[in-house]
């Protein structure tokens, strides 16, 4: 974006729509106008108070700057100054009170007939579950259909931003939590997590796609059942993915939180408590669905357990997977 481009956008907030600006990403949601309206409001309107106030000070100091002039007279009581300093900022309060709760409410109450997404935070990925019961690591959505999810956490307190859509809630362990957004253009979106939640925080990161109905459709459809037309160390590979197992596991032999799975077929792992253990089909399952009992060596043990989470059927899959990067 050129300087005058970026000006425009400013001083307009109109660039900002379909291609963001210096401090914002698109508007990508319904709501994200309304968001960024009240923002630039307030933004501008500090922007004229602090000029105004810095020049009058400036004004005063060299105005009465030495003691060769006579000193200014004491100030009197002025009753139309003293209405005017409290009745505009107090107009402008109320104006920034009504479209910052009207707009607040908005954000926060989903319409009734939004389609409704299951959302799990885990140290440290994110799991979104369908209606079908398909379940995937990025968020999918479609497009001109308000979207609510409901959201919650399997261990500490985590956030869930999606900035182009200017919505963020708290995901908390124990209770649910909610937010909501109506897409308004396909298009690929990042997420964070905005709440700090350990070693990995800053890599708990995944992406909303915006389809068409049709395509959401289909991918849903799909989603459904990935063993479905995969053979099981394909379906394996998708579900690592899904379920953000590569957050903390590397497949090049980089260290990350987790052992690289690089050649981890028919390794010897050295574990924690000194024991030695061969890499095959029971250490594997044991150690996503209890984790903790067998950690390796110079590692943190920080794996959730999957418990509950993945089907047999999905941890032989993932066996078959990680058999194939010998
Ligand atoms: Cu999850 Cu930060």
């Amino acid at each position: 974006m050129t300087l005058t481009a970026f000006a425009v956008s400013i001083l307009t907030n109109a660039a900002i729509a379909s291609e963001g600006s210096f401090w914002f990403p698109p508007q990508a949601s319904t709501t994200a106008s309304t968001v960024d309206w009240v923002y630039y409001f307030i933004y501008w309107i500090s922007v004229f108070f602090t000029v105004m106030i810095t020049a009058a000070a400036i004004y005063f100091c060299v105005k009465f700057r030495s003691k060769k002039t006579a000193p200014a007279a004491a100030a009197a009581h002025n009753t139309a100054l003293e209405i005017v300093w409290t009745v505009v900022p107090g107009v402008l309060c109320v104006f920034i009170f009504y479209f910052g709760l009207t707009g607040y409410m908005d954000t926060k109450t989903a319409p009734d007939d939004s389609y409704e997404i299951h959302v799990t935070g885990q140290k440290w990925n994110w799991t979104f579950t369908y209606p079908n019961g398909a379940v995937a690591g990025e968020l999918h959505v479609p497009v001109h259909r308000p979207v609510r999810l409901i959201m919650t956490s399997n261990d500490v307190i985590h956030s869930f931003f999606i900035p182009a859509f200017r919505t963020k809630q708290d995901v908390v362990p124990g209770r649910y939590s909610e937010e909501w957004f109506e897409a308004n253009e396909v298009g690929e979106f990042q997420v964070f997590c905005t709440e700090y939640c350990g070693t990995s925080h800053s890599a708990m990161l995944t992406k909303t796609f915006v389809h068409e109905q049709s395509d959401f459709d289909e991918w849903l459809h799909k989603a459904g059942d990935i063993h479905e037309g995969h053979t099981p160390a394909e379906a394996g590979e998708i579900l690592t993915k899904q379920r953000g197992c590569l957050v903390c596991h590397s497949l090049d032999g980089s260290r990350k939180t987790g052992p690289s799975w690089q050649g981890i077929w028919g390794r010897n792992e050295n574990l924690s408590d000194g024991s030695n253990v061969k890499v095959e089909e029971n250490y594997i399952r044991q150690s996503i669905l209890q984790p903790q009992s067998q950690i390796v060596a110079g590692y943190p043990g920080s794996m959730p357990t999957y418990q509950g989470q993945l089907k047999d059927k999905d941890i032989t899959a993932i066996i078959e997977y990680l058999k194939t990067l010998r």
